[in-house]
């Protein structure tokens, strides 16, 4: 069991806002889950530390900071969109912190924990049907905009090229300045898409040897939150099927087991996509020992396993 010192850690750092300390994430080695496959190292880039909890953080603050440069969003006017959570999250932690207010379109069957963490940033909620998904709550939030469009700053992160484009210079440039050249295989989920889209373009341009893998749920009906199964969704106009060199399909139990492991065996306490995402990177170097090759995989950690704790309610003041 090896320690580092606590002066080898340097996370001390003066901000002037909270927003500041999105992006800069650590990339942490799964060294018991990998350990089974030699000759291959497994890395998982820790997106949960951004202060909204997940790697949505990313994509929402590019977003934001393009519409107050073109003046799509200003003080009087709302940020609305779709989100399932995570993303929601993110307006709303950077709403409260650049001062300007953000409703969001929800299905009414989200956890309570997300629910709840949005309105402590003081963000509306208008929930859609639990019944429709992520999609449903695309059409209302589209029907909201219509009309309303005075009202509204429609950020659409589904079809909002910022979205990758924050991958593409965040994630991909923080993954290559950590890696370098010894990357081999990377590995993310399929939400909005932003995530593989962007980092995944930034890692080609690099160097076209880099695979890229896009894990996307194996059935329609999954239980991997956050992720879509997009041959039965409305299919996001930022995907692109030709950018990933693979797209793997990863079964709701493969990714819930996984998640389990990660806890147990590597103190990384995960929501499901990252347990799928992390299933995948672990099958691409099973297959890369059969073909008794070497490799280096970097997979993403979307979020912390907390953020689905359901009933999970925030209590203002504790009675004894
Ligand atoms: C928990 C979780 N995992 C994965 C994703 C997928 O990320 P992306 O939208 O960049 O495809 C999301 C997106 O919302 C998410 O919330």
């Amino acid at each position: 069991m090896k320690v580092q010192s606590m002066s080898n850690l340097r996370r001390s750092r003066r901000l002037a806002s909270v927003i500041e300390a999105i992006g800069n994430t650590p990339a942490v080695r799964l060294d018991r889950i990998g350990r089974s496959v030699r000759g291959v190292e497994i890395y998982l880039k820790l997106e949960f530390a951004n202060p909204g909890g997940s790697v949505k953080d990313r994509p929402a603050l590019s977003m934001v900071r393009q519409a107050l440069a073109t003046g799509a969003l200003s003080e009087d006017k709302i940020l609305i969109d779709a989100t399932s959570g995570n993303t929601g999250v993110a307006y709303s932690l950077i709403g409260a912190a650049l001062g300007f207010r953000v409703e969001l379109v929800m299905p009414a069957n989200v956890t309570r924990a997300r629910k709840d963490i949005t309105k402590a940033f003081g963000t509306t909620l208008t929930y859609s049907s639990p019944m429709e998904g992520s999609d449903g709550a695309i059409v209302l939030a589209r029907e909201l905009v219509k009309q309303n469009p005075e009202r509204y700053f429609y950020c659409d992160q589904y079809s909002n090229p910022e979205n990758p484009l924050a991958h593409y210079r965040g994630t991909g440039q923080e993954i290559l300045d950590a890696f370098g050249d010894r990357i081999t295989h990377f590995v993310a989920g399929l939400g909005t898409s932003g995530t593989a889209m962007g980092t995944t373009r930034r890692l080609h341009e690099h160097s076209r040897k880099v695979h890229c893998v896009a894990v996307e749920p194996a059935e329609a009906l999954h239980g991997l939150e956050g992720l879509k199964h997009m041959a039965s969704s409305i299919q996001p106009p930022i995907y692109d099927a030709t950018v990933p060199d693979e797209i793997l399909p990863v079964a709701t139990e493969a990714g819930w087991d996984m998640t389990e492991r990660l806890g147990a065996e590597e103190g990384l306490y995960v929501g499901h996509s990252t347990g799928a995402n992390v299933h995948g990177a672990l099958e691409l170097a099973k297959r890369l020992q059969r073909e008794k090759q070497e490799g280096c995989i970097v997979a993403i950690a979307c979020d912390r396993g907390d953020r689905y704790f359901a009933p999970m309610k925030w209590e203002r003041r504790y009675t004894w």
